[in-house]
């Protein structure tokens, strides 16, 4: 295919072949090929912040993640958050899971998650104690000064992934640092010679950069505040995350030859019922729209993809949202860095509130766009290719809307987006350069 970008086919497949050789070697466990998507406890049969996960619930969501065709279409994690392990530890000092929601224990959650073919990922702190103890009375056990042994207990059990959390940090006159604590799981992990993800807290704010340990320390990484279920609420809403993260493309240059380190901008909502209100976190609590938006940048991003409501009980935009094969193929595409540029605020017809993401070209010289509407009124706007990486007002291109999967037609320096697009709503597309 003709390409606008000076690299001949040859050229891209030597780029390929070395970024697989770097990808193998930067964080030494030969994961994180791609973000990981799946399923999150955190707001399933519970608020979030109280978190409830039982043995019933694991055995209910397996079954309908399996038979909806959530894991077929790649959903292959269960992720346990911050509610699994009870509040002291065995008599080795290990973790252990709560005996009243867990009486199987977690050795056996993690032999049938696996038995159904997915693959589990499990929450401790880094800390002296876990954020919320998912409302039980007695704080729950952190791993600090247990790196090691709980890092080869995960191992022992056969978990394929630590969510390793920052929080109560300091007890006793000490006080952890983020790096060198992280440092030192990533090591345990690592010297257990069982390879698992790591997920840990790297920076509240993408946009203020994020630290080279950060890739070198595992597979992802929180980079913004708890994500709750709303559009717009400082810190926590969807539009507020989003705004926070328009420079994650700088994390491809962040990476040591990279691309096995991604970023976590939360849990995804999408529109999931099951999670009863309470004041602080709640849902649903966006429109479909809002969802839609929401799902969009977090795919577009490269994002890890966890959503945490409720897989057993999947509303049309839920649906809509898992299942969009063409937004999943862009956040777990091979060959394509982490992230995406925020690279212009466009006027629309009738609000200045139009934001224009990008991708950097991936590996096919094609671009991933989002026109996100973040005002309160329907825009319209034409998407000028001058402000996209590479693309000019001469270039012609396949236009391709990625939410209504039909190519629009091709499109000479701009291409004036059909419809209005609905407030606080998204369009996605994707575009492909042709002599
Ligand atoms: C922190 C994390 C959340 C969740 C809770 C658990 O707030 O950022 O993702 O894991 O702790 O209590």
């Amino acid at each position: 295919m003709p390409s606008l970008f000076p690299l001949s086919p040859q050229a891209v497949a030597l780029l390929v072949a070395a970024s697989v050789v770097v990808l193998a070697r930067g964080d030494n466990n030969g994961l994180g090929r791609k973000p990981m998507m799946g399923w999150s406890t955190w707001c399933t049969d519970g608020p979030c912040f109280q978190d409830v996960c039982t043995e019933d619930e694991t055995y209910s969501v397996v079954a309908a993640m399996n038979s909806s065709g959530l894991q077929a279409a790649g959903w292959e994690w269960i992720s346990y958050d911050d509610c699994w392990s009870a509040d002291t530890r065995d008599a080795n000092g290990n973790l252990q899971a709560d005996p009243v929601r867990f009486p199987s224990g977690m050795p056996a959650m993690v032999d049938f998650i696996h038995s159904q073919g997915f693959k589990v990922q499990i929450y401790t702190s880094l800390g002296f104690s876990t954020c919320s103890r998912s409302g039980r009375p007695l704080p729950l056990p952190g791993s600090y000064g247990h790196y090691e042994q709980d890092a080869a207990w995960f191992a022992s059990i056969g978990a394929d992934g630590i969510k390793g959390d920052w929080c109560n940090t300091s007890a006793g006159g000490v006080t952890l640092d983020v790096q060198n604590s992280t440092d030192a799981m990533a090591a345990a992990i690592n010297a257990t010679g069982h390879p698992m993800w790591f997920n840990f807290h790297c920076s509240f704010n993408g946009s203020s950069g994020f630290a080279p340990w950060c890739a070198a320390d595992g597979n992802s990484g929180r980079v913004d505040h708890d994500h709750q279920d709303y559009w717009n609420k400082t810190g926590y809403g969807t539009l507020q995350i989003i705004g926070d993260n328009g420079q994650t493309g700088a994390l491809a240059g962040a990476q040591p030859g990279g691309g096995t380190w991604w970023p976590d901008l939360d849990f995804l909502m999408t529109g999931g019922q099951g999670c009863p209100d309470n004041s602080t976190a709640h849902c649903p609590g966006q429109s479909d729209e809002e969802y839609k938006t929401e799902f969009t940048f977090w795919a577009l991003t490269r994002s890890i993809l966890l959503f945490a409501t409720d897989p057993r009980n999947l509303t049309a935009v839920m649906r809509e949202a898992l299942f969009n094969s063409e937004l999943l193929a862009v956040n777990g595409a091979d060959c394509a860095l982490p992230g995406a540029t925020h690279v212009a605020t466009a006027p629309c017809a009738s609000t200045l509130d139009c934001e224009i993401w990008s991708t950097a070209p991936y590996c096919d010289a094609y671009l991933y766009v989002a026109v996100g509407n973040f005002g309160d009124l329907p825009a319209t706007m034409a998407l000028d290719f001058s402000v996209l990486p590479g693309l000019g007002a001469s270039t012609r291109a396949v236009v391709r809307d990625l939410w209504a999967h039909q190519d629009l037609g091709t499109f000479t320096g701009s291409f004036p987006i059909d419809g209005e697009i609905a407030p606080h709503g998204t369009r996605a597309f994707q575009l492909r350069p042709i002599a």
